[in-house]
């Protein structure tokens, strides 16, 4: 049996229990609504924008409050989610939130006001409690419906002040990845009574993504599947890599698992999640001609990083550790070995050229004052084949 014994918790559509770095937002979020629709009496709306870049948990974040919704209010709220980069037009939200509220509402042949005043009725008759999630509304203005948009926006956020509906209450959650809709879409008068409240979703720190890792592989794994410190490789990663977006961390430890399990390893190890990496394409390819480009002690440093990591099965050497193989290198090649203090310049500079590639890390301070650790977010031996090639090839040239 492989590793991965929970596929489906790996998956972006599962919503956990728990949703690490955001249970604080998540209980703010549910307060706020659940005050609003806990009212006494009145009708009322109540808008509130969310918006945070790829990954950053804002569709989780709805779906999650909205199963907490569900699960204080049960049948006495009716509750709608639409992402709108799939409905596209306007007429579709409606027709979305139409069939989700009841699937006997009729989804064509009304005007976008007549339908927007058929879901209010149904509503009025069954809950009195509408909640309506748009995700990525941004999609709605990007083609030619931008202004239809606008106004579907304003007559829903209007539509109980304007008409006698009792008690009914209207609350509105649309999400998007900027401020720009607002900003750039939507008139101040709708602005105005579209939003009330405005939620910054802050893109993941390693921390976060560390506990939001560690979570879903104790969800998905099989026990001792991946030890914290490679969970942390993965997290630092992602932080420094690709801004925090949790989809691909998730992403990245599913397919570590996947390759893992590939070659009947009963643990990830650091290389499954190089390999990982360099199959989910994130980073520029290394290719021999950037290789070509850095001179040939960079060239020896770098390999003696490589060999370092390839016997530590760790994700980090310590530079004090490569330069041991340095000096090894060094002398299998027939070259004197360069200073400690060069080579600190040579590490920083590869660390620059092949930017994502190779990470250097200050580690914190312990007996013998702080270390700098190397990573290489590439599969080792590749690499290593391709340095050795265009050290074979530079040396040649040297040599004519
Ligand atoms: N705080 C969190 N805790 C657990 N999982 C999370 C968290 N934030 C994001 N995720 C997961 O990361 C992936 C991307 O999140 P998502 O909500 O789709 O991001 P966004 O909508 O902001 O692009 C999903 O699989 C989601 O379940
Ligand atoms: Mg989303």
């Amino acid at each position: 049996m492989g590793i991965i014994i929970r596929p489906e918790s790996l998956e972006h559509t599962f919503v956990p229990d728990r949703l690490p770095a955001r249970e604080e937002l998540r209980y703010q979020l549910l307060s706020k609504i659940m005050d609003f629709f806990s009212k006494q009496s009145g009708a009322g709306f109540k808008g509130i924008y969310i918006y945070g870049g790829v990954g950053s948990g804002k569709t989780v974040l709805s779906r999650r409050v909205a199963m907490d919704l569900k699960a204080k209010f049960g049948d006495a709220l009716d509750i709608c989610y639409v992402n709108c980069r799939f409905s596209r037009r306007v007429y579709r939200v409606l027709a979305q939130i139409a069939s989700q509220i009841s699937p006997s509402l009729p989804r064509r042949g009304l005007s976008k006001d007549e339908f927007l005043e058929l879901i209010f009725l149904a509503t009025m008759e069954r809950t009195k409690k509408l909640l309506v999630i748009l995700d990525e509304i941004d999609s709605l203005f990007w083609g030619a419906e931008g202004d239809k948009a606008t106004d579907f926006l304003y007559a829903l956020s209007r539509y109980v002040e304007r008409t006698p509906s009792g008690d009914l209450r209207v609350a509105a959650l649309s999400i998007s990845r900027s401020e720009e809709v607002i900003h750039k879409w939507l008139d101040p008068a709708t602005r105005a009574s579209f939003i009330h409240e405005k939620i910054f979703m802050k893109p993941y720190n390693p921390n976060e993504l560390l506990e939001i890792l560690k979570y879903r592989v104790e969800l998905a794994f099989k026990p001792n599947s991946i030890s914290d410190e490679n969970i942390r490789y993965l997290a630092n990663f992602v932080a420094n890599q690709a801004s925090g977006n949790a989809r691909i961390a998730i992403d990245l430890l599913r397919l570590s698992g996947e390759i893992a399990e590939q070659q009947r390893a009963s643990e990830i190890k650091p290389e499954h999640i190089r390999v990982a990496i360099e199959e989910y394409a994130l980073l520029p390819t290394l290719d021999l001609e950037k290789l070509m480009g850095l001179e040939l002690h960079k060239l020896l440093v770098l390999l003696s990083a490589v060999r370092a990591l390839k016997n530590s099965d760790k994700a980090y050497v310590t530079k004090a550790i490569a330069q041991q193989h340095y000096r090894e290198i060094c002398a299998e090649y027939n070259e004197k070995p360069r200073k400690s203090t060069q080579i600190w310049r040579y590490l920083k500079e590869i660390h620059h050229e092949l930017s994502g590639i190779v990470e250097l890390e200050v580690s914190g301070k312990n007996q013998r004052g702080r270390s700098t650790r190397i990573l290489i977010n590439a599969p080792l031996e590749v690499f290593e084949k391709s340095i050795m090639k265009v050290l074979r090839m530079k040396l040649r040239q040297e040599n004519l």
